[in-house]
């Protein structure tokens, strides 16, 4: 099948210089706000790290996915870096800056299962997100999780915006291929994703 309507594939969007400096700015980030392994709401430990910057950051355990005012140790989260907000400010078409900056690591061997972005209350604004490092196959979907998916190969740099129909549509990462870029000294891959949570 097609990728769904609404999703756009911003291929090589940055370049080596401002992957560089993301990532930099990304580190300090989780220096304030350390990465965390999440459980589901299963109580499965989740393969991939990680933290978030913004006004609110993605938070999952026993009780459920949700959006968390602080950190799991209390502090606030960082301020959203002045290098992401630019991509989105570049590639979202929305008027106004996203609520959450999710930042995921992925080591060696981890991926994400097929899921949709629905913890929000504002559909109608797109999600971009920006890959890092190895590249990963992403594979998507659409609305419903028995739809077809197709697989797009996500490179460092890649940016893409999931919109209209595509929004709320099912998709994943199957694996990434470790140790393939040399942009992250441990090697590994991530992806910020960006969110307006309320409207
Ligand atoms: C996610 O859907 O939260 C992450 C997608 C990705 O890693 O590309
Ligand atoms: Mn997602």
């Amino acid at each position: 099948m097609s990728l769904p309507a609404g999703f756009t594939l911003h291929d090589a969007h940055l370049d080596v210089a401002a992957q560089t400096a993301m990532a930099a700015d990304l580190r300090a980030v989780a220096e304030a706000a350390p990465m965390f392994h999440p459980e589901t709401r299963w109580g499965k430990q989740m393969s991939v790290k990680m933290t978030s910057a913004g006004r609110v950051g993605w938070f999952s355990d026993h009780r459920g996915y949700r959006y968390e005012m602080q950190h799991p140790s209390g502090a606030p989260w960082p301020p959203i870096p002045d290098s992401v907000l630019t991509v989105w400010r570049d590639v979202s078409a929305w008027d106004d800056d996203p609520d959450c900056c999710l930042i995921n690591y992925y080591g060696e061997g981890a991926k994400m299962g097929q899921h949709q972005d629905k913890d929000e209350n504002a559909f109608d604004a797109p999600v971009v997100s920006i890959s890092l490092g190895d590249p990963a196959r992403f594979r998507m979907g659409g609305t419903e999780r028995s739809d077809k998916t197709a697989s797009v190969e996500l490179k460092s740099g890649d940016v893409i915006v999931m919109g209209g129909p595509s929004r709320l549509a099912y998709h994943g990462v199957d694996r990434i291929e470790f140790g393939a870029s040399p942009l992250l000294p441990k090697g590994g891959r991530i992806n910020v994703t960006l969110r307006v949570v309320n409207r």
